[in-house]
């Protein structure tokens, strides 16, 4: 029988209650206010694993941002898409909207000379502007640093005189190359000395923190640092029954701890397990018969596809690493003992490391510590027939 569920797994996919950001969310609605008093305000930048919902924050956030009449614009970070035109892009279409609303000819202008020297000179494509050979000659610089210093105060001194403040949500983060986030950071910095509205959302894995300090120090005081994890119970439990009760459908208490527990209060799992049993309940009140006929499902549902994508992405040596830290018992893991699941030294597996920490799977914690990106996948990993042949040729 068709029924309509109202649960939603998936990348950045919307629930339909958002559970236990309220008070992220009034706290950046503050910082929202003061920059549409033209008052440069600090950037926020979400961090936290797959699956706890910064994507679906950001963009919920970038709403509330969008009905005070600040611009947004969403961009999100890919390694084969190229940061600089998606920037550049985004400061054009500001600038095509405040051309109609306000006298501002002259700094448009002058903003359009900004990004036409960023993009002919940072994106290898360029296909913003058509140019001829002595332009191009004209405007190539190799500074992306300047450049791009250059748009951010001259699109946002055009925010200030026609009082439309900017705020530019990017996802993703932990993809941008160190030259790519030194330059943001940098352009950022210049434009909020100088006075004008103009604001960074910014979303990605646990990593990015080492990543902002490391190619800029004074980062720390640029940006307000937000971790976004799982659920606690009453919030998990509020995005567990919330959805059903548009159709009538109920949760006894039992059936809710039996989720909260099982799916440990992380976004994704829960509507990936809440999907389910909704689908397959017979009557309008769940019990906990109804979830834990339904928990070999959801494993099932989970490991052929939000863990398996993830292990398929490795190479071989990647997935010995990722079985030898499974080995240790316990996460995070130090490194040594990786290393010595594995027989091998410290300095011989830090070329895998890091691969894995650049592919997303893994990332680094405090000192020489190591867990997954992606809850639970260390319980994939046990399921999987490969891990217990590694483990026993390792003996
Ligand atoms: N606060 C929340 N309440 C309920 N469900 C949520 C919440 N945040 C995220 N989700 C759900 O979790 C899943 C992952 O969200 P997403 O924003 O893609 O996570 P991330 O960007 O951190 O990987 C989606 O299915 C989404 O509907
Ligand atoms: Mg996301």
């Amino acid at each position: 029988m068709f029924k309509v569920n109202p649960y939603r797994p998936g990348a950045g996919l919307m629930p339909t209650y958002l559970a236990g950001r309220d008070e992220d969310i009034k706290e950046v609605e503050l910082l929202f206010e003061a920059i549409k008093l033209n008052i440069p305000t600090q950037s926020i930048i979400f961090s936290g694993l797959r699956g706890v919902g910064k994507t679906v924050l950001i963009n919920r956030l970038q709403k509330c941002a969008e009905s005070k009449g600040i611009f947004c614009k969403h961009i999100e970070v890919e390694t084969r898409n190229d940061f600089i035109s998606q920037i550049a892009s985004c400061s054009q279409a500001f600038l095509r909207e405040v051309s109609v609303k306000e006298k501002v000819s002259g700094l448009i202008r002058k903003s359009i000379e900004a990004i036409k020297t960023l993009v002919i000179s940072f994106d290898p494509e360029g296909n913003t502007f058509s140019i001829s050979v002595q332009d191009r000659d004209l405007y190539q610089t190799n500074n992306l640093t300047q450049s791009l210093t250059d748009v951010f105060t001259s699109i946002g001194e055009t925010a200030y005189e026609s009082n439309t403040p900017i705020c530019f949500f990017i996802d993703e983060i932990q993809y941008m190359k160190a030259e790519e986030l030194g330059s943001l950071i940098s352009a950022l910095h210049r434009a909020n000395q100088l006075g004008y509205p103009i604001m960074i959302i910014g979303a990605g894995l646990p990593k990015i923190y080492k990543m902002l300090s490391d190619v800029k120090s004074y980062a720390e005081r640029l940006f307000v640092y937000k971790d976004i994890g799982t659920l606690p119970a009453d919030q998990a439990k509020a995005a567990i029954v919330e959805p059903a009760k548009k159709f009538s459908v109920s949760y006894t208490d039992a059936a809710v701890d039996c989720i909260v527990e099982v799916s440990k209060g992380y976004p994704f799992f829960i509507q990936q397990l809440c999907k389910i049993v909704y689908q397959k309940a017979k009557t309008n009140t769940i019990d906990v018969t109804d979830v834990e006929s339904t928990i070999p499902e959801f494993f099932e549902e989970l490991d052929n596809g939000f863990f398996k994508v993830r292990y398929e992405r490795c190479a071989d040596s990647d997935k010995k690493f990722i079985f030898a830290m499974v080995m240790c018992g316990e996460l995070p893991c130090a490194i040594s003992n990786v290393a010595k699941n594995l027989n091998k030294s410290v300095t011989s597996i830090s070329t895998t490391r890091a691969q894995l920490i650049s592919k997303g799977i893994i990332y680094p914690i405090r000192y020489r510590e190591l867990d997954f990106t992606v809850p639970e996948f260390s319980g994939f990993i046990q399921r999987l027939e490969e891990y217990h042949q590694w483990c026993e040729e390792m003996e």
